[in-house]
């Protein structure tokens, strides 16, 4: 691809999920990773991203929605995979027969994947999941029994085997919280209830990214990681990413469109809620809210054009923004704009974005958009 006539495009760097893989496994070496490739990889790729972190020693891959984990399944990925996003009527078959884990919240859920299995004459994987406090998915202590209960005589008739117990939390990017070590009991709770009743788990698992890079104690048998794969921190409050280890994968960049002189007292953007101070030149930058960038960035978005951090001018269109450069400046069409990346070249990062947005990281580059083309770097 010619990337100077690319009008934006986000590069992605496959050492970086490499060595994020490595960092994780180092911060939980007790314990086995899963890379969460959801959302397509956090809008980085779910393929590529799922093929590097096992690259790395990463044991599992985590999608939420079956048809995801399908699609890693069609392209090739045979290494331990489990999704957790169940409806009524879901493709269960084909995921039994595909040999995917599948999460069990709840019934109705043991009693379609019982019914699938059966009907291709295979013992399904299941991973039971407990509610001990996020109040998302998950069965709730009170019906922990019953569902135990139903799983273990699924057992015994050879429809399931019981391969995972596990959980999720709630506040693990808050340090701190209270609600952490209540989960964890409740969590301990639930585990042993199913043991005591005959459940033997391959694996255990409660810990997302940030409970990953701060609490040992919930790491378990496995440690199911998204964010931090992609090298971007969970939160402000637990360090920058090279605080936490990690390197950011994601650089967005776009080329200068469009470069004009504006007189003083020109308005930008819809609704012209930045009007030109003083004579002064305009960049266009060719990528908007249909890429990703915030509509709610408008006016503080930051980005790196000619050397120097420049923040939108006005309004973030569906396709395009504008930076107000001053008069003086160099910049031209096709110069290189680096919206965010790992910030060693002086550009913004994911994080800065999400202050600039009010939103976290994770929304910044999962909701990069399916037109930019994604260009991979160290495949
Ligand atoms: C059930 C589950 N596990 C793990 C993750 C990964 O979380 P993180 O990106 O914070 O590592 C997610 C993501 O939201 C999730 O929904």
């Amino acid at each position: 691809m010619n990337e100077t006539a690319t009008r934006v495009y986000a590069e992605i760097d496959l050492d970086a999920v490499r060595g994020n893989v490595r960092a994780l496994r180092e911060r939980a070496p007790r314990a086995q990773v899963m890379a969460v490739v959801k959302a397509d990889g956090y809008g980085h790729g779910a393929v590529p991203c799922a093929r590097a972190a096992l690259d790395a020693g990463a044991a599992w891959i985590g999608t939420a929605t079956p048809q995801e984990a399908l699609a890693l399944r069609a392209a090739g990925i045979d290494a331990p995979l489990m999704c957790w996003l169940w409806t009524p009527g879901g493709p269960w078959r084909e995921a039994v027969e595909a040999g995917i884990d599948v999460s069990v919240s709840a019934l109705w859920a043991l009693d379609e994947v019982r019914a699938a299995a059966r009907a291709a004459g295979r013992t399904a994987r299941i991973q039971l999941k407990a509610d001990t406090g996020l109040g998302r998915a998950g069965c709730q202590p009170a019906d922990w029994a019953e569902l135990v209960g139903a799983a273990v005589a699924a057992q015994a008739e050879g429809t399931v085997r019981v391969t995972g117990l596990w959980s999720h939390f709630a506040c693990a990017d808050e340090p701190g919280h209270p609600s952490v070590p209540l989960q964890l009991a409740a969590f301990r709770d639930m585990l042993a209830y199913a043991e005591k009743e005959g459940v033997e788990p391959e694996v255990r698992h409660i810990a997302n990214s940030p409970a990953t890079l701060t609490l040992p104690e919930s790491h378990f048998d496995l440690v199911r990681c998204g964010l931090a794969v992609y090298g971007v921190s969970p939160a402000p409050e637990l360090g920058t990413p090279a605080q936490l280890g990690l390197r950011p994968a994601m650089t967005l960049k776009a080329s200068v469109a469009l470069v004009k002189a504006v007189p003083a007292g020109h308005g930008v953007s819809y609704g012209h809620h930045h009007v030109t101070a003083a004579d002064t030149r305009l960049a266009l930058i060719p990528a908007g809210y249909a890429d990703g960038v915030p509509r709610h960035a408008s006016g503080c978005g930051p980005v790196l054009v000619g050397g120097k951090v420049r923040t939108v001018a006005g309004r973030v269109a569906m396709d395009q923004f504008v930076v107000d450069l001053g008069p003086d400046d160099l910049v031209e069409a096709g110069d290189e704009a680096v919206l965010f990346g790992p910030g060693d070249g002086g550009e913004p990062t994911a994080e800065d974005w999400a202050q600039a947005a009010d939103t976290i990281a994770y929304e910044i580059v999962t909701r990069i958009g399916g037109r930019v083309p994604r260009v991979y770097r160290n495949g």
